[in-house]
């Protein structure tokens, strides 16, 4: 006689292709059943990848042929993509016009830094922006914007976004006391990242951009479950080490139909602060081969400069204290990109990162 808690133990150690977490844990079974000596099992995915579901029916079958049921009956449910919903159907914030999702496959790559010069570079160019700290387990955007310490108006059920540097902010390190998030485990990220998004007051927005907690976890899948990215922005370094993390990373836009908007290439190179010469420290110009072989581009390069620390430690960056600097200006030029990227990708209905397979990788 096959238990329920048998196949269930088995499916939790199927990995989801592309991430290190199990589909029992992604929350991706839906059912699961036996009948006269069969097993159903139902699941339904977020990507639309044919070889996604093929490498699951792959390991699926094999892993519960050792129960020896007669028949194994799996069903895997894949989204419809309409641009205007998320690859699971729904848009929690209907008011916004484009949602931007700023990852990377390792921590520490300035990621947030990057985040919030690029957003402030959009407010510059008049465009109507929020700001959503996404990290829940190192949320920094309070620090870098100056609104440490700062309490969220709540107004009965919703929240207030704070403002910061004409932007719309929210952190959930605004919204939660300090170390709290270190314990959350993957069901409480998607629930703590639908709540925010379903209670935080954001009203009409031209742009929304996420800053992720590094690597590819529960947190992008939550977003991209809740909502229609249009792009995703991947930062990296120059140095060859990191390459295989961000590879790891545009893959994981790929598999959750996230159209690529293109890299950022940060701490590429040190501008001395006393000559402004420019000098290569951990390379130089190593992203530009990884975008062609995912068929996107290098939005900019910013360089390691004493000025971008001290900007995101104070809650003054330095898009705001110094906007017409060399770096800035390449701040202004990697949002003018992008905004590009989002009226393509609107009008065109979405990029089809199915047909991108890296070539030289
Ligand atoms: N181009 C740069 N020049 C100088 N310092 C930088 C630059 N980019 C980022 N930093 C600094 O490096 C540190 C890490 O940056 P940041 O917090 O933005 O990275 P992150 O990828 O968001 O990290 P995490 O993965 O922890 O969220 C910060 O102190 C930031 O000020
Ligand atoms: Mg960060």
């Amino acid at each position: 006689m096959i238990d329920k808690s048998s196949i269930e133990n088995i499916l939790a150690k199927v990995i989801y292709p592309g991430f290190t977490k199990d589909i029992v844990t992604f929350g991706f079974v839906k059912e699961i059943a036996v009948e006269d000596g069969a097993l159903l099992v139902h699941l339904d995915i977020p990507s639309t990848a044919a070889e996604i579901e093929s490498q699951l029916r792959e390991e699926i079958t094999k892993r519960l042929s050792v129960l020896g049921a007669s028949k194994i009956d799996l069903t895997i449910d894949k989204p419809r993509i309409p641009r205007e919903t998320s690859s699971h159907g729904k848009n929690l914030l209907p008011k916004i016009q484009n949602f931007v999702m700023v990852s990377s496959g390792k921590g520490g790559v300035g990621k947030s830094t990057t985040t919030v010069n690029i957003a402030i570079a959009l407010a510059q160019q008049g465009k109507r922006v929020g700001l959503l700290d996404a990290d829940i387990y190192g949320p920094n955007i309070p620090r870098m914007m100056g609104i440490e310490g700062q309490q969220p108006v709540f107004l009965g059920k919703t929240i207030k976004p704070i403002l910061a540097h004409h932007l719309k902010v929210m952190s959930i390190g605004s919204l939660i006391e300090r170390g709290a998030s270190l314990i959350w485990k993957g069901a409480m990220v998607t629930q703590a990242i639908e709540q925010m998004l379903e209670d935080i007051e954001w009203g009409s927005l031209d742009v929304l951009l996420f800053d992720m907690p590094p690597g590819t976890g529960d947190a992008q899948l939550a977003l991209a479950q809740s909502l229609p990215v249009t792009a995703g922005v991947c930062v990296t370094t120059p140095q060859k080490v990191a390459l295989d993390d961000t590879i790891r990373s545009m893959d994981m836009f790929t598999q959750l139909h996230i159209p690529i908007a293109g890299l950022v290439e940060n701490m590429s190179g040190f501008i001395c602060p006393e000559t402004g010469k420019e000098y290569d420290i951990f390379g130089k110009g190593t992203t530009q081969p990884l975008a062609d072989a995912y068929d996107t581009v290098v939005l900019g390069d910013i360089p390691i400069e004493p000025a971008i620390r001290e900007g995101g430690d104070s809650g003054l960056p330095i898009t705001v204290i110094a906007p017409s600097c060399e770096t800035s200006k390449r701040y202004q030029a990697i949002a003018s990109t992008l905004w590009d990227t989002l009226q393509k990708v609107n009008e065109e209905g979405g990029v089809d990162n199915e047909a991108i397979q890296p070539t030289i990788f």
